[in-house]
């Protein structure tokens, strides 16, 4: 008998006939994401979950689901699952790192790029019949050629957005729980720097830590004052890294001269505050929404679901000791 799986979202086709192939499969191709109790009900029986940064899979969900081994993340942030809690119960949780580095890495650079030069604002303006000619004092940005920047979070992605700086001759500075290789540096033109002098220092600061309780507003009132007045930040990563209440505030009073974000606290029901700023790039939560990249993914999180489920070890496992804690 083949297990019984729940795919949570909708997927491509050639996810699907994979994971059919080795599974029975109840999709949700209409796409409307499931409430928790819809969801509880729905794995109750199952052997595998494909699911999306859009499910929470905490102990509570876990426990009415007694037969579930793997709970595969479309995405490679994974903190909507309670990886404690899966291991607890020897279930593999996995993600689908490395496919979607550049991806996410070139939106942070549309976002930084965008928020430079104005580019959502000024859109809005020439639609709005707003540019009745040129002018030398025109709507100015600021260069990101040559400027600092900061990145929070030297894992693939961070790394994947500093080798782009190259190009633009900037200097690069990055913060990470754990200075990285040498030759990661070397590789990035990246010199590590305290939290508090690469706020100061960089003109551009990207995030791109996962969010844990430890990154939760890890950029908040405090740290946005530390920054240059002339500074623009880009969240490339999780709501909730960033205080959005006081970024809107510093957005307003000119602490911080402009941000480009494509996730936010509460999405996506984002803090009306930002709607009334024009130096914010409102983006989402698209970092790694190409076709070729989300096919990838899809495709990642399958092969991990299918792994675990006909006996063999799903290549990007987080919880190793689930293994070990297996009912
Ligand atoms: C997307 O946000 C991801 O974590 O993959």
């Amino acid at each position: 008998m083949k297990p019984k799986v729940l795919v949570t979202r909708e997927v491509f086709d050639e996810t699907l006939d994979y994971v059919g192939q080795h599974c029975e499969v109840e999709s949700n191709q209409e796409d409307a994401p499931f409430d928790p109790e819809t969801l509880a009900q729905k794995l109750a029986a199952k052997d595998g979950v494909m699911c999306a940064l859009t499910d929470r899979i905490d102990g509570g969900l876990l426990q009415r689901c007694p037969k579930l081994k793997v709970v595969a993340n479309i995405a490679v942030g994974y903190n909507n699952i309670d990886l404690a809690a899966c291991t607890a119960r020897g279930i593999m949780a996995t993600n689908t790192p490395g496919v979607l580095d550049d991806s996410t890495a070139d939106l942070a650079w549309a976002l930084m790029l965008g928020a430079a030069r104005r580019l959502t604002e000024l859109e809005r303006r020439v639609r709005g019949g707003e540019w009745k000619g040129w002018r030398l004092k025109q709507w100015l940005g600021v260069d990101v050629h040559h400027a600092t920047l900061g990145i929070f979070g030297m894992g693939r992605i961070g790394q994947a957005i500093a080798r782009r700086a190259a190009g633009f001759e900037m200097k690069v500075l990055y913060h990470n729980r754990k200075r990285v290789a040498p030759e990661i540096e070397r590789r990035c033109n990246a010199a590590y720097a305290t939290k508090e002098d690469l706020l100061r220092q960089s003109d551009f600061v990207v995030l791109q830590v996962p969010y844990s309780k430890e990154t939760h507003h890890l950029i908040g009132a405090r740290e946005l004052k530390l920054m240059k007045r002339t500074a623009i930040l880009v969240n490339s990563t999780r709501g909730g890294v960033v205080d959005d209440a006081a970024l809107i505030a510093a957005l307003k009073d000119g602490t911080l001269r402009a941000a480009g974000l494509d996730v936010f606290e509460n999405e996506p029901s984002l803090n009306p505050g930002f709607l009334e700023l024009d130096n914010v790039v409102l983006m989402p939560h698209i970092g790694s929404s190409t076709e070729a990249t989300r096919r990838a993914m899809a495709m990642t999180a399958a092969k991990n679901l299918v792994a675990a489920l006909t006996g063999a070890t799903p290549p990007n496992l987080l919880n190793p000791e689930a293994l070990g804690s297996r009912r």
